[in-house]
């Protein structure tokens, strides 16, 4: 199958970088972060999570930092809603793109977001009332795409229909969560198969977690799909609270890397990027887990 010819990619390091950090920044070291990701080049960085800040101390900033991002022309800044109460603060913020998010484990949508799937569906709905009253743009994610924390392997069947639900409500793309970073290209081409059958690949975006050094080639094998829309976080952060054993996403500076080397347009400047990835890991007073990144040295 042909490559596509240019990939949109989507920085959650802001947001699944930042929830899972034992340290919690400044929300100025946020926004700076985020200003040095929007100079890079990138068309849409999540920029936080209007979830609730008892399940994610490290985001209750949420409105400083969405009121002090130098908005980009030409970038989009979604943030994660959970149910309509984010949505209400999310609103008054000024938020003009979400995300709401589901899971393909009913185990893992209790653990994290404490409801079942089709609860989480239900509170979905709500939401998707008052987006498309006020003109709002709502992505949507499916969890444990490939294999949960607590119920192991996922059916590849029980996820085109989510994904199937989702587009009804009105996401305008959903993306597909390995959120424990398991799959490997057999059980993502098996999942890949089985969704294309039944999906515009327009609508698909990928999101994996490297916990075991797939994500890369989790990602070709979406490219062969056509997928165009790949989700990564700068410097490899990540990991989600509610999933133990979830490590960092895939580096932003990685996969632009494979994708420059594929010959692939993004628009991303990698070495402002690899900068971003720094400045954060110091401010973090952790090490940058890209290899890219490494390899630049400096
Ligand atoms: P709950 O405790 O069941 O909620 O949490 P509740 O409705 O019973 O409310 C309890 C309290 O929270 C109340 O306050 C509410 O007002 C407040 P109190 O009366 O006790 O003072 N509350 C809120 N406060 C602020 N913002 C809100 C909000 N909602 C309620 N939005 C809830 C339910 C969904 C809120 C909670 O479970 C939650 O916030 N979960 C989010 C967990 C999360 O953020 N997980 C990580 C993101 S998902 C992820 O990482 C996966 C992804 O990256 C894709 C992948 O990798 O697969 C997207
Ligand atoms: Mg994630």
């Amino acid at each position: 199958m042909k490559l596509p010819s240019s990939v949109q990619i989507v920085e959650v390091g802001p947001r699944d970088g930042l929830q899972n950090q034992a340290k919690i920044l400044p929300a100025a070291v946020k926004i700076d972060f985020i200003d040095r990701l929007s100079a890079t080049g990138l068309s849409v960085i999540e920029a936080t999570a209007f979830v609730s800040p008892k399940w994610i101390p490290q985001l209750a900033d949420h409105a400083e930092v969405f009121a002090g991002i130098h908005k980009k022309s030409g970038v989009r800044y979604p943030v994660l809603v959970p149910n309509v109460k984010g949505m209400q603060v999310a609103m008054a913020a000024g938020v003009t793109d979400i995300a709401v998010f589901s899971a393909a484990s009913e185990t893992f949508s209790q653990k994290n977001t404490n409801c079942s799937i089709a609860e989480s569906l239900a509170r979905i709905a709500e939401i998707m009332i008052l987006a498309k009253q006020h003109n709002i743009r709502v992505r949507g994610y499916i969890s444990c795409v490939v294999g949960c924390p607590f119920e192991g392997a996922i059916a590849p069947g029980v996820v085109a229909p989510l994904v199937e639900k989702l587009l009804d409500l009105g996401c305008h793309e959903i993306s597909l969560g390995d959120t424990i970073g398991v799959g490997t290209p057999k059980t993502v081409r098996v999942l890949l198969d089985a969704i294309c059958k039944k999906i515009p690949v327009e609508k698909l975006a990928v999101h994996f977690h490297d916990t075991y050094g797939q994500a890369l080639v989790n990602i070709y094998v979406a490219l062969e799909h056509g997928i165009r829309v790949i989700d990564s976080s700068v410097a490899g952060l990540g990991g989600c609270p509610y999933a133990p054993g979830a490590s960092g996403n895939v580096a932003t500076e990685d996969v632009l890397y494979l994708l420059q080397g594929l010959g692939i347009e993004t628009g991303v400047d990698l070495k402002k990027l690899v900068e971003a990835g720094r400045f954060v890991c110091e401010q973090l007073g952790q090490q940058v887990a890209s290899k890219v990144s490494l390899a630049l040295g400096g």
